[in-house]
């Protein structure tokens, strides 16, 4: 059975992904799972000087998923680069580092000292509604989005994943923006908007007021979306939005998503991700399927 999958010219051993500020920068999971069982490791959001995030709370439940406004709380891309990413190049999982910015030169700036690092992708997150400068501004404006993803391609060499974000109109004009700026992959979905109020303080729950929604009940949205991209475009496409089993793996490739990354999942099970490796294996098991790859694209309309 083949289980890798090769996105931008880099090979996952699996197509399982973790969803970048769900899975710290890998460690912290590493008495649960075994990381090098996982296909890659995308890290916490990383800016250029260290972030202490929004202030508590910051998570709120919500029916089937959470509500979030960490802030992108990280500690710097250079403390990323001296500690954080020599420990996770011990294990055999490929390593995506998560970049975010308030202003275009943010992003380039850190573009240009991981092209120098063993990272083996970078993906960009302009989709960060939890941020008041940047982050989703840049992603929710077609020009915006192909004048960006030029600036940062032009700095780097490694292989360029655009986080696209769900709260715009119309995802496929931003992934072909994406597109025709240089990006070598797309991933989506980022958070979607969200609000939470307390009834008996008639408060907003999150301090923040507003938040980013994820878990089990964005996924329709995800598929959708990785559905829509995947027709307009013609860029490999990590899918992400409420990925729980392996049957929701399944699904997002099935839309057409190469890889697919879990999120919400590691909050409530540590071991999800493994957990939904092997259940896609079973499914290929009980389908024929000997090549994962197999799956991708493969609803039938
Ligand atoms: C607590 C939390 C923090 C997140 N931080 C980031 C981040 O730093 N950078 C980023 O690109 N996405 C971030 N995301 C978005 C996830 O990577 C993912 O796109 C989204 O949660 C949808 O997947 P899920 O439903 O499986 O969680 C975060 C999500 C959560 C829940």
């Amino acid at each position: 059975m083949n289980l890798s999958v090769t996105i931008a010219g880099v090979t996952l051993a699996n197509p399982i992904v973790t969803a970048s500020g769900t899975f710290g920068f890998g460690r912290e999971y590493g008495e649960y799972l075994d990381l090098n069982e996982i296909g890659a490791i995308a890290v916490k959001g990383l800016t250029l000087e260290p972030r202490a995030g929004n202030p508590s709370p910051r998570i709120a439940e919500t029916y089937a998923g959470i509500l979030n406004s960490v802030g992108l709380q990280n500690p710097g891309v250079d403390l990323f680069i001296d500690y954080e990413l020599p420990e996770l190049k011990k294990y055999r999982c490929k390593v995506i580092a998560n970049i975010a910015g308030s202003t275009i030169e943010d992003y380039c700036a850190m573009a240009e000292k991981l092209d120098g690092t063993d990272v083996d992708m970078l993906e960009m997150n302009i989709s960060c509604p939890n941020v008041k400068e940047g982050g989703v501004a840049f992603g929710t404006d077609r020009r915006m989005v192909e004048t960006i993803t030029k600036a940062v391609r032009a700095r780097t060499t490694k292989p360029l994943i655009v986080k696209l974000s769900p709260n715009v109109t119309d995802i496929t004009e931003m992934a072909r923006a994406a597109e025709a700026g240089g990006a070598d992959a797309l991933s989506l979905i980022n958070t979607l908007l969200g609000m939470a109020i307390d009834v008996k303080t008639r408060r907003p729950i999150l301090a923040n007021i507003v938040g980013g929604m994820s878990g089990p009940a964005v996924k329709p949205i995800a598929v959708r979306m990785v559905y829509q991209v995947a027709n307009a475009v013609s860029l490999p496409i990590i899918g992400m939005g409420g990925v729980t089993c392996g049957d929701d793996a399944v699904e997002m490739m099935l839309a057409g998503a190469s890889a697919v990354a879990v999120g919400t999942a590691n909050f409530m099970n540590p071991t999800a991700c493994l957990d939904i490796k092997r259940e896609l294996v079973s499914y290929m098991e009980n389908n024929g399927i000997s090549d994962v790859a197999e799956l991708v694209g493969g609803v039938r309309v």
